[in-house]
Formats: structure tokens, sequence, C-alpha cells
């Protein structure tokens, strides 16, 4: 028996990374999916891998993933699982960022979130039951250099989340997750230096990257009643990476070291 038996899920970003991993758990635990991304053949190729629906949709065109999400319904006979978790990133300085690339990454985080959760909350709200997750990131609570849009993007996502779980208790909730650094194709070409895969492990309490199954199973537990008095919570997956403090952490090494 699976924890998620009986329930339908819709998934965005679904063909790659985080949404894949979590439309195969979903997918574990007894829920029927639907896979909605983009990329119209590494999505049908998921879905097929998955034993899911493949549903080709830009989630930052509302209209498009409202046509998604009713396609998700029919197919599936209900929805009660969102997850929100396409996104895009990109790295630049924040004065030299186009209006395109504003756009795109604002678009598919944050509206893409929104048209998500309008789109679904109506289906699930009338059969009385639905759990949403949405993919925010540690970005949104702790930025770095270079990620300015990205970052408010997923600020936003929080504070949608939050929006979300006061509006629809008690027949919803409503939950987002914040990764950290997760092996995916986004991380990819980050992750190819050794030096940067290595600072970044010797900085984290946990030690290592991490995996995108370690971020849909924490997903999977907020979609099941195992989190069922839980909402409007922002998690971290990030192996403590959130922790160390920039400012002091490195003045104090030396003192700490004369205490072994
Ligand atoms: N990988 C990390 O370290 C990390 C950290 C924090 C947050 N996140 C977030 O997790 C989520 C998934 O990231 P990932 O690392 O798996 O990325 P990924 O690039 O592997 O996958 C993203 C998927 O989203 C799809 N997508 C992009 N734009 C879309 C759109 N407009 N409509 C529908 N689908 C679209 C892509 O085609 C792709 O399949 C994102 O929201 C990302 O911001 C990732």
């Amino acid at each position: 028996m699976g924890m998620l038996d009986g329930h339908c899920g819709l998934v965005t970003g679904a063909a790659s990374g985080i949404g894949r991993a979590t439309a195969v758990r979903l997918r574990a635990e007894g829920a029927r999916v639907a896979l909605v991304d983009v990329d119209a053949d590494a999505v049908r190729s998921a879905a097929d891998e998955v034993g899911g629906t493949a549903v080709v949709a830009d989630v930052g065109d509302s209209e498009q993933l409202a046509a998604a999400v009713s396609e998700a319904v029919s197919t599936m006979g209900g929805l009660s699982l969102l997850v929100n978790n396409a996104g895009v990133g990109a790295v630049r300085r924040l004065h030299t960022y186009s209006d395109r690339e504003y756009d795109r990454i604002v678009d598919v985080s944050m509206r893409g979130t929104f048209n998500g959760i309008r789109a679904a909350a109506p289906v699930m709200l009338a059969a009385g039951r639905g759990a949403i997750v949405n993919v925010a990131s540690v970005s949104g609570m702790r930025p770095t250099r270079g990620e300015a849009p990205y970052a408010a993007a997923k600020a936003a996502v929080i504070a949608l989340t939050q929006s979300a779980a006061l509006e629809y208790g008690p027949t919803l909730r409503v939950n987002c997750v914040s990764p950290g650094l997760i092996e995916t194709p986004l991380t990819g070409q980050l992750l190819v230096d050794d030096s940067v895969r290595a600072g970044f492990d010797r900085r984290t309490p946990l030690g290592r990257v991490g995996t995108a199954d370690e971020v849909a199973s924490v997903i999977a537990f907020l979609c099941s009643d195992l989190a069922s008095y839980v909402t409007g919570v922002n998690l971290p997956i990030d192996g403590g990476s959130l922790l160390p403090s920039a400012q002091v952490e490195g003045m104090l090494a030396a003192i700490l070291a004369q205490t072994d």
C-alpha cells in the first residue's frame, strides 16, 4: 500500500530533474500522475517511463496551464495533488538583465505557480480535499549574487504559498519546499567544476550536494496524510547549507581549532 493510494497528482516541469523524480515518487506511492512540461518530446518519454499522462504546456501561459489541468482531470478522473515545480534561472549582474530574461524567469516560477494554483484550486475545493506543494528555493530566503530575478520570484513563491494556505484551509493544504544545491540538469554546468563541488561540500553540514530523489521524497511526504496538520510552511531541503554564517564562520574557525 502506498501513502498516496487513490490520489491524482499533477507535476509541472516533470520532464527533468526534481519534477521527474517527483512524478516517479508519487506514482510509486500509488497516485495517478499527469506530467506537464513545455518540452514535448522529453515529457512524453518521461510519462512513458513513469506510467503517467503527458501534457505539453507552458506554465507561464494561464490558458495553456488551465487547459492542461482540465485535460489531466478528465484523463485521471480527478485532481487531489498539485506540485508547482517548473522553474528556470540565470546568472548575471542585476542591471544587465534584459526585460525578456526577467520576464522568462518570473513567468515560469512566479506566474507559473500562481497559474497552477488558480487552475487547480477550484477543482480541489469542489472535491473537498487537496494538497499543493510549490517548489521555491533557498535563493528565495537567502539570495546569492547574480540571481536577482530568480531569488525575487522564489521569494514570491514562498509568499504565494502562505497566501494560498490562508485562503484554502481547512479544505486544502498548501506548502512549499526550498531546495538547496541539488544535482540536476539545471545545476550540471555549475557542478562540472570539482573545486566548486568541494567548496560546497566543505561548507555544508551534510557534506554533499543533494539528489532529486531526496527532494521528491519530502514533496511526497507533504502531499500525504503524514503531513495532515502541516500547511503554509516553507521547508528547506538543503543539507543544512543555510546554517553557516558567512560573516563569522571563518573568524571563529581559528579559535575553535584551538579548543580541540
Ligand atoms: N536543482 C537545484 O539545485 C534547485 C535548487 C533550488 C530550487 N530548484 C527548483 O527546482 C525546480 C526544478 O529544478 P530542476 O533542477 O529539476 O530543473 P531542470 O532544469 O532539471 O527541470 C526543469 C523542468 O522545467 C521545465 N520547464 C521550464 N520552463 C517551463 C515552462 N515554462 N513550462 C513548463 N515546464 C517548464 C523544463 O523543460 C524542465 O523539464 C525549479 O523550480 C528550480 O528553480 C532547483
